[in-house]
């Protein structure tokens, strides 16, 4: 009777710092993946080509190319980005530093080409102009930028 109640306490010691530990190392874990995805989102906006950074942004500063583009945000990023583009946990935050200081030309090129291997589908299938009126949103986001209309 007695070694069954202590059989018993044991098991649920040992219960309870199974528990721990694999907390422990699913926290461990997901901060091991924060830090590769903060790593991996620099890397991406550094790897467009020089040609692709230095393309100019035909909307750039049209306060209607802002107002499609949130509208486009809106629809087809919005799910992933959050809709003030913030990010959520299927998608990069848009208004980091990073992405304040990328070229037109690079975020131009991050739509057209994606991050397939870390979920950001490919857009090129959206025409170009409307690929561009989302870079223009974007960057009338930056402080600074042009006042956005479609900013919720
Ligand atoms: C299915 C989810 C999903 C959708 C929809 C999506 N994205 Fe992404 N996007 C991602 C993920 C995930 C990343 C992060 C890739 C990485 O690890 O760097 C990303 C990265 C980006 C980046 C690079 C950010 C950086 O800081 O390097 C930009 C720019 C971007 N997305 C813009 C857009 C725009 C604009 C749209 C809409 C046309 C869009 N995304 C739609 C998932 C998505």
């Amino acid at each position: 009777m007695k070694s069954a109640t202590w059989l018993r306490i044991a098991s649920c010691v040992a219960l309870a710092l199974a528990v721990i530990v694999s907390g422990i190392s699913v926290v461990g874990t997901s901060r091991a993946l924060a830090r590769e995805n903060q790593k991996s989102i620099y890397a991406i906006l550094n790897e467009a080509p020089e040609k692709a950074k230095t393309s100019q942004n035909p909307f750039a500063g049209v306060p209607e190319a802002v107002a499609a583009g949130g509208k486009l945000f809106e629809q087809h990023c919005a799910e992933c980005h959050g809709k003030k583009a913030g990010g959520t946990m299927r998608g990069a935050n848009l208004l980091s530093d990073e992405m304040q200081q990328a070229a037109p030309g690079t975020i131009f090129w991050v739509l057209t080409n994606g991050v397939v291997r870390r979920g950001m589908p490919v857009w090129s299938k959206l025409p170009e102009p409307q690929r561009w009126q989302i870079v223009t949103f974007l960057q009338s986001l930056r402080p600074g930028g042009a006042v956005s209309s479609t900013g919720k």
